[in-house]
């Protein structure tokens, strides 16, 4: 979908989003100008989501949970946090320590998470949040000022990585896809760059323009091909996100014993950069309406792409991790006793709407309009293939 087709479909901005969006677009518009005209894609998408202040995550919209753009599946039940909490457990009586979450969101994981651990009788000795957006971690620290304290005092917020490794879990839900990615096009036997140039006449507003693929993207997609089963099609275009393996070489190196369990949607790599999936993975939220257009709504709607699974477990065993689970979401949650979560709901009407939202999390579909599968006859294979999470267990003994 373009431009133009997205944007004529989408719910118009609020003028305050209006103007917050000017705002980060002139902002961006600076700094293609001072690179010549052109940005690449993880540029762009770094500063759409997270320039100090103005990005999508690092300004004041609200953005997870049915009132903001998206929901994730803690957003949308504590039942996933109490699954999640009966993982954690495990961990932490194995290797005692604590609990680090990366990207708390709004703070309802956390705070349901400590809550299920406290009834478990195994709550971890802290829990730590490390999030990059001072906004949301704003948010956070006011949502879990609620909690008894008991719970409250063990919380702690994180600039950075904590210098001596830690013993126990590292929890991550939906980050990975946050990440900055490079976006990509097979151009007869190589590749170009898919970046962001202004668009003529149109003020601060952008379109996508191809440059030439540096040192860097040309080697990851030459490795990229050459682990495929087949090659890729004469335009093929795709996204390749080259933060995870030092994102996850970073944790590796901040935990000392136990797990980092990764939640996200994503695809083995065979099946991500399958031949048919011309057009990739990204995507764009707004207003629980999904589409495929960065370019517009610029500082007001989550970029993300999906996460190659494959590239997670190579970076993970590359610093030292080993996979030790990898399950969908369905799966995961039903080990983890989802089922017996809410048989032991005695209330007729609360155990009626556990059980819906149980449905809803081991059938997790989005919600979301997803516009471009009006326009993509590709659609089923890329938004219908896998809706389904998955979550990945990397531990290190
Ligand atoms: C899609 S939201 C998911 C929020 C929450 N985990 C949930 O499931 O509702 C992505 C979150 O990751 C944070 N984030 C992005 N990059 C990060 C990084 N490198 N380290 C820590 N947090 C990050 C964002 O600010 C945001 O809170």
């Amino acid at each position: 979908m373009n431009a133009s087709g997205a944007r004529s479909i989408l719910p118009p901005l609020t003028p305050e989003e209006a103007q917050h969006s000017g705002n980060v677009a002139a902002l961006i518009a600076a700094q293609v100008r001072a690179a010549g005209g052109w940005l690449s894609f993880e540029r762009f998408m770094e500063l759409a989501l997270y320039a100090p202040g103005l990005g999508y995550y690092s300004a004041g919209s609200s953005k997870i949970g049915s009132g903001g753009d998206f929901v994730t599946a803690p957003e949308s039940s504590d039942l996933f946090s109490a699954c999640l909490a009966r993982q954690c457990a495990q961990v932490l009586a194995l290797t005692g320590g604590e609990i680090l979450e990366l990207g708390a969101g709004t703070g309802r994981m956390a705070g349901a998470l400590l809550g299920a651990l406290a009834a478990l009788g195994r709550l971890p000795e802290r829990y730590a949040i490390l999030e990059v957006s001072a906004d949301l971690a704003e948010r956070q620290r006011t949502r879990l000022q609620e909690l008894p304290a008991q719970l409250r005092e063990r919380l702690v917020w994180l600039e950075r990585l904590p210098e001596r490794p830690i013993n126990g879990v590292m929890l991550a839900n939906e980050v990975v896809d946050a990440l900055p990615c490079r976006r990509f096009t097979c151009r007869g036997s190589g590749v170009r760059e898919l970046g962001i140039a202004l668009a003529e006449g149109a003020g601060d507003g952008f379109r996508e323009q191809f440059g030439t693929a540096d040192a860097v993207l040309a080697q990851a997609w030459r490795e990229l091909r050459a682990s495929l089963p087949g090659a890729l099609p004469e335009g093929y275009t795709s996204e390749v996100c080259l933060r995870v393996a030092p994102w996850i070489a970073s944790l590796a190196a901040s935990l000392s014993r136990g797990a980092l369990l990764i939640s996200d949607y994503g695809l083995p790599r065979r099946h991500y950069y399958h031949p048919n999936r011309v057009s990739g993975t990204l995507r764009c939220h707004f207003k629980q309406r999904a589409h495929d257009d960065p370019c517009i709504n610029v500082g007001v709607q989550d970029i993300t792409a999906w996460v190659d699974f494959t590239r997670v477990a190579e970076a993970g065993s590359e610093a030292g991790l080993e996979v030790s689970g990898f399950a969908t979401q369905a799966a995961f949650l039903l080990s983890l006793g989802l089922e017996t979560l809410v048989a032991a709901e005695a209330d007729p009407v609360q155990h009626a709407r556990l059980a819906g939202e149980a449905r809803r999390l081991y059938n997790w579909l989005p919600i979301y309009d997803d516009l471009s599968s009006q326009t993509s006859r590709l659609a089923h294979v890329r938004d219908h293939y896998s809706l389904d999470p998955v979550h990945f267990l990397l531990r290190q003994n």
